[in-house]
């Protein structure tokens, strides 16, 4: 029998994945719901309301066919047998664990829908990331009712990253499904593992129970942020020792044990789930009054706090010590290329730190700048935003580059150094430009884990 198919909350995940979806199973009716009409019109219209690489031509290959989008909560669920719920999942900013916690509040009013409009026996589906053992607290919810309907409560992280999420979609290089260890929980595992295996092989399809899957997402993005907070630890040694962080890197990085991935030194991850979800694992691990092991990861923030905080206070030392009424164009906003999301971009907090040093700052992005506009709002015309790099420029004492957009490795740097006041300092903040040919242009060049090259 083919499945009706509902997913809860159109947002990075939500879309991207039931798009992939669709295209691998045309046999599946696949509808996506949400909350926010605005959001739901976007992706019904030509301008999708995120941007991600090779997205539109798989929208557009499955939509109004077997892929549909709608704020039509109530039916969609009636109609599903297979309910994919990927709302967000932020961290709590008040009551019991705020600033630590997940915020749950988007996730249970989704379970209470669930729970109203279901007409027969259905998969839920945890997509979003969620502490261990929410499923149980899902299932407690879902059958509170009056109603003969059975659900069956499974996990299933999504491990896509933004900017090459077609592409990890396509090829993941596993998909994980945790579920009871019952009769009816294993065959729900079956179920939605056939749904994969559309498109991706067996031997990439892990199944488990629901709790290691639950704590394998926690723990992949904790392990993934704390190579990113080692490699920067190690970039502060480099800057006082001499050494060169991407030779470190690449030392290291070929030991087949430690591999060469995730090992860009820069001013730090952000992105909207690093951050909330170790701090999540952190408070996990407290309640379970695992306080060395909370400590243990928290140190993974506060060694990403750090970085940024290090690489303002480079820039205001090279600058003699004062920014204060000098331009500083930002260039690139977004928390890594090939995404228009700012969400925890150490951009913000990079932009937030100058603007208390009194540097007038321009933020420049090619994709990110509306979202910029929202984050930096509250500091009204004290940051400039300029689309275009080389006016973001015109006149600064110094660019910041804290993206690693590959436009601006094409950049025309005599063009920009020109149009600068002198001395004129380039700051790389994503270790990604020549810095060699830079300085022999002129510029004074600083970056994460290098010797400044300085004209001075
Ligand atoms: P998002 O904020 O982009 O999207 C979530 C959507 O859910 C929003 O559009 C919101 O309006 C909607 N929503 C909230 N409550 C709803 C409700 N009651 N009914 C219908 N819709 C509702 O979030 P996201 O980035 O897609 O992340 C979703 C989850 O997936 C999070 O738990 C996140 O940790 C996880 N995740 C995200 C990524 C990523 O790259 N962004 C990758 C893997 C996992
Ligand atoms: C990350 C994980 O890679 C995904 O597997 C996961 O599904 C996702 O989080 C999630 O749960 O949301 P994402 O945040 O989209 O994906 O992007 P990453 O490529 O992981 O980059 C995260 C941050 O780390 C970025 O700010 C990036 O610039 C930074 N980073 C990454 C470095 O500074 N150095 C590196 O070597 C790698």
């Amino acid at each position: 029998m083919k499945r009706n198919i509902l997913c809860i909350g159109a947002g990075y995940v939500g879309g991207p994945t039931m798009a992939m979806l669709a295209l691998k199973c045309p046999d599946r009716r696949v509808t996506v719901v949400d909350i926010n009409a605005a959001r739901i019109q976007a992706w019904n219209s030509g301008t999708l309301p995120i941007y991600e690489p090779g997205l539109d031509e798989v929208v557009n290959a499955c939509r109004g066919r077997n892929l549909f989008f709608t704020t039509d909560i109530g039916h969609g669920i009636a109609e599903a047998e297979i309910i994919f719920v990927s709302v967000n999942t932020p961290t709590k900013t008040f009551g019991q664990g705020a600033g630590c916690a997940a915020d749950l509040q988007y996730w249970e009013k989704t379970a209470r829908l669930i729970l109203q409009h279901a007409t027969s026996d259905t998969i839920v589906v945890e997509k979003s990331t969620l502490p261990v053992r929410t499923a149980a607290a899902l299932s407690r919810i879902l059958h509170s009712g009056e109603s003969a309907v059975r659900f069956e409560v499974l996990s299933n992280p999504e491990f896509l990253a933004e900017g090459t999420a077609i592409a990890d979609l396509a090829n993941p290089d596993r998909v994980l499904i945790g579920g009871a260890d019952t009769p009816s929980g294993q065959a729900a595992v079956a179920e939605l593992a056939e749904l994969y295996g559309a498109w991706v092989p067996r031997e990439r399809i892990l199944t488990t129970s629901v709790w290691s899957s639950e704590l394998s997402k926690l723990a992949a993005n904790a392990m993934l942020a704390q190579r990113v907070s080692s490699i920067n630890a190690l970039s502060a040694l480099c800057e006082a020792t001499e050494a060169n962080v991407a030779e470190v890197a690449h030392a290291i990085g070929m030991d087949a044990r430690i591999g060469p991935k995730f090992l860009r030194a820069g001013v730090g991850f952000g992105g909207s789930c690093f951050h909330k979800d170790i701090l999540n694992l952190v408070y996990l691990c407290e309640t379970y009054g695992l306080t060395e092991v909370a400590n243990y990861w928290r140190q993974v923030v506060l060694i990403n706090d750090y970085q940024q905080a290090r690489f303002v206070g480079g820039m205001v030392r090279a600058m003699f010590n004062t920014v204060a009424d000098k331009r500083i164009a930002l260039l690139g906003f977004a928390f890594k290329a090939d995404t228009g999301d700012t969400r925890e971009s150490p951009a913000i907090r990079i932009a937030r730190l100058l603007v208390d040093e009194h540097a007038r700052v321009v933020v420049s992005d090619p994709r990110a700048l509306a979202n910029a506009r929202t984050d930096l709002a509250d500091l009204g015309d004290r940051v400039i935003f300029e689309p275009d790099p080389y006016a973001a420029a015109a006149g600064a004492d110094a660019v910041a580059f804290l993206t690693d957009w590959k436009e601006y490795r094409a950049l025309d740097f005599p063009r920009l150094l020109h149009s600068m006041r002198r001395p004129a300092f380039l700051f790389d903040g994503r270790s990604f430009l020549d810095h060699e040919a830079l300085f022999r242009l002129g510029f004074n060049v600083q970056a994460i884990g290098r010797t400044p090259l300085s004209h001075l």
